[in-house]
């Protein structure tokens, strides 16, 4: 494994202050120039790629998640000074309404309650429009709304952005181990669960009919998520794709692990690198770890 192969989560947002984030221990919500010094880390150390996720203020969140479209937002401004600053490193953005939706849900919610698929896609699109104006080179839609990746694509190339490249969460199951994300961007969804859009841990099937949608609708990278208890998934996948093929060790991984470490019951380099080892072994090409950094660190001190 290399580093180029690491995708690191980066959490922004509107404070100077970076603040730690307690349920990730080492990971913090990053002002302006905690971005600017971690990404130079990141790029010193080889590592191919970042994606951001805003934790947004709280009076800017609405039902519809107008904010995630805003050209003076704060994810939009960072992609550019992270792309004028570093003009080859890879920045990756996530697509979703869960950071400005006041529902805390991915997706637009009716007055009844349910999630509205179409008119999300909508808003899904002029996210992602705004992402690839800013600079963005992959948009990662992680909502799970139906369609979303074709309208998208043709969104994006009707815009003239054919270059930007959709990584999908094709596989993003109703997980209990993203806890701490949604403590670090504040997102939880106020009222309901995510089980009507994202999918039953029971059903392994069920990916590879979201892979050939996926891929039909014009997909360049297929994801799998989480990564850890999740990895006969990636296995399927990668045997019914000619994709590369993404993991993501989510913020419950990582919580577990360095609770366990921060207690001395576990090595914490042999530890991450034989979890990531097993997420390759599976099938992952790429993988999208909070431990980015101190691997890239532990593969350049050999
Ligand atoms: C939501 C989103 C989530 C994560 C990435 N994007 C959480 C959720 O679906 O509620 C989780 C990542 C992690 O736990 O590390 N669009």
């Amino acid at each position: 494994m290399g580093s180029e192969h690491l995708i690191y989560p980066l959490f922004i947002h509107e404070a100077e202050a970076d603040e730690a984030i307690a349920s990730m221990p080492g990971q913090s919500r990053l002002g302006p120039d905690g971005v600017m010094a971690t990404v130079e880390r990141a790029v010193t150390l080889g590592i191919g790629a970042v994606v951001l996720f805003p934790a947004i203020e709280e009076k800017l969140k609405t039902p519809r998640g107008e904010e995630c479209s805003n050209p003076e937002g704060l994810v939009p401004r960072t992609i550019a000074a992270i792309k004028e600053a570093h003009p080859d490193l890879t920045v990756v953005t996530d697509v979703a309404l869960d950071p400005y939706s006041s529902d805390g849900h991915d997706g637009i919610v009716s007055p009844d309650g349910l999630i509205l698929n179409d008119e999300t896609v909508e808003v899904l699109c002029e996210q992602a429009l705004c992402h690839a104006h800013a600079g963005a080179d992959i948009i990662a839609p992680s909502d799970m709304m139906d369609g979303r990746i074709g309208a998208i694509r043709d969104a994006l190339d009707e815009a003239y952005f054919s270059e930007v490249s959709l990584m999908a969460y094709t596989a993003k199951y109703a997980s209990s181990f993203y806890g701490p994300f949604r403590d670090a961007l504040d997102s939880a969804p106020k009222s309901g669960d995510k089980k009507t859009y994202q999918m039953d841990p029971a059903n392994a099937r069920e990916a590879i009919r979201e892979l050939e949608l996926d891929e039909q609708e014009g997909a360049d990278i297929v994801m799998v998520k989480p990564a850890g208890p999740y990895l006969d998934v990636i296995r399927r996948v990668r045997e019914h794709t000619t994709l590369p093929v993404a993991a993501y060790q989510v913020s419950g991984e990582y919580a577990m692990m360095k609770a366990a470490f921060e207690r001395g019951w576990l090595d914490e380099r042999a530890v991450v690198m034989e979890s990531l080892l097993g997420i390759r072994r599976a099938g992952a090409d790429v993988i999208l770890t909070y431990f980015a950094l101190d691997v890239a660190r532990w593969l350049r001190a050999g």
